[in-house]
């Protein structure tokens, strides 16, 4: 077991999303000493704002003398950023997803167990402070045992907005099929219960002609998902993502002794549990509405986005690499909720049909998926791979294309 109270020298790769990793290293023990990103502009703007060296060669990064490596580049390309920088000997902190394939799930699992060094999952929505109120009082049996749940994400965008922050036809927003990104709304319902999915069917709600925030865009992808995941206690969880109207997170526990979820409507930290009448304890509500605090550094955790999200994060890292105890969100949970929206795609285009969410825990499971390459990354895709649609292959409008370059010019992207 580690335990050192040194502080941590920290490299961030990225500089979009990666700026809020950047910001937050001294309230958790961390020093920030070098920045990443290829886009050379924003990237030395950032470096003299924050006064650390900056990098546009990842390898040259993880020559930089620092203990740990924090991956906020592009969704579909962490697994393999992660496995050179821990076989640099550097701690990682990856965004989601994960891992882009089955294939990079089991490299990565592997790289994790043979290096020994950190490896903590980003996912910040299970740490907002509804979620861990309902870890707490899950914990405590107040609800029983964890029966059905609901995870939700969802975050409708204006065109110009959704183009702005996915500059390049290319760029993953425009293409990642609409079941990928769900750690969002499955973590939470994982964290509380302490359980995983084991069996996904996805279901995707077609690309919308109708819906300008959809048509005036260059994304080929649909419009939501809904996955519905078998957990490995035998509970149903559904997990809602992608860009319908109605912007929120929402997450719902059923125990078979009551219920909990967060607020929909008003302040939506506060939560509501629920206990049948004639099983509280006497003199108990049924109904109880409360605005839950933090379990610790509520001061800290308020001012950080994400509803406190993002300190946590930091947070749990930066104590997972002091005393060497693997952290919570480890490897293993990340890929687990990574490869459910992967499988809920290969699902989606078969007619919702079940497919299993591997445990690459074991070896014995790794070995079977060490070859899958499954994606339909423009950049990787060969025969039999997918499209990002499940009405086929979708191409952006002209009116959309020239929207999109003038979006990107505003920005300072110039590319295709
Ligand atoms: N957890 C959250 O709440 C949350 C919120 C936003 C984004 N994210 C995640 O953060 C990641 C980044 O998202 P984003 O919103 O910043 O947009 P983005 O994916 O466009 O930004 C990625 C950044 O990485 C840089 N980059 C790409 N390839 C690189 C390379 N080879 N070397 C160095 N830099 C490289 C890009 O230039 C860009 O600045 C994504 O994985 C996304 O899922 C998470």
């Amino acid at each position: 077991m580690r335990q050192s109270k040194k502080r941590i020298r920290v490299g961030v790769v990225g500089v979009g999303r990666g700026r809020s990793f950047m910001r937050a290293t001294s309230a958790t023990g961390m020093e920030l000493v070098a920045i990443c990103d290829t886009w050379e502009e924003r990237l030395i703007s950032e470096g003299k704002s924050l006064g650390v060296e900056t990098y546009t060669d990842y390898n040259r990064f993880l020559e930089h003398d620092m203990d740990a490596v924090v991956l906020a580049n592009y969704f579909h390309e962490h697994a393999p950023f992660a496995i050179q920088a821990l076989q640099a000997d550097k701690h990682v902190m990856s965004e989601t997803a994960a891992c882009h394939t089955l294939g990079e799930g089991v490299a990565l699992a592997r790289a994790v167990e043979k290096s020994g060094k950190t490896y903590m999952f980003a996912e910040n929505y299970p740490y907002m402070v509804f979620n861990q109120e309902m870890k707490r009082l899950y914990q405590k049996g107040l609800i029983g045992e964890f029966k059905y749940g609901e995870g939700e994400y969802v975050h409708p965008d204006p065109p110009e907005v959704k183009l702005g922050r996915s500059c390049g036809v290319d760029h993953w927003r425009n293409w990642i099929p609409a079941t990928y990104y769900c750690t969002h709304s499955i973590a939470p319902v994982m964290y509380i219960t302490d359980t995983r999915p084991v069996k996904v069917n996805g279901f995707a709600v077609p690309f919308d002609f109708d819906d300008p925030t959809m048509t005036q865009t260059v994304k080929r992808s649909d419009t939501c998902s809904v996955i519905i995941c078998r957990m490995n206690n035998g509970a149903v969880m559904k997990s809602l993502h992608g860009s319908l109207r109605g912007h929120g997170n929402y997450v719902r526990i059923h125990g078979n002794q009551g219920l909990m979820e967060n607020c929909r409507h008003g302040d939506k930290q506060r939560l509501r549990v629920w206990r049948e009448p004639w099983e509280k304890r006497k003199g108990e509500p049924v109904e109880t509405v409360y605005k839950p605090d933090f379990p610790l550094h509520h001061d800290r955790a308020t001012r950080a986005g994400h509803g406190g999200g993002d300190f946590f994060t930091s947070y749990h890292f930066a104590q997972a690499v002091q005393t060497g105890e693997p952290p919570y969100l480890d490897v293993y949970r990340g890929i687990d909720m990574s490869i459910a929206g992967i499988q809920a795609w290969r699902s989606a285009v078969n007619d919702s049909a079940p497919m299993e969410v591997p445990d690459f825990r074991k070896e014995s499971v790794r070995k079977k998926y060490a070859k899958d390459d499954w994606s339909p990354d423009p950049k990787r895709k060969k025969k039999g791979q997918p499209f990002s649609s499940i009405l086929g292959e979708l191409k952006p409008s002209r009116e959309a294309k020239a929207l999109a370059k003038k979006v990107w010019a505003e920005r300072g992207y110039f590319g295709k």
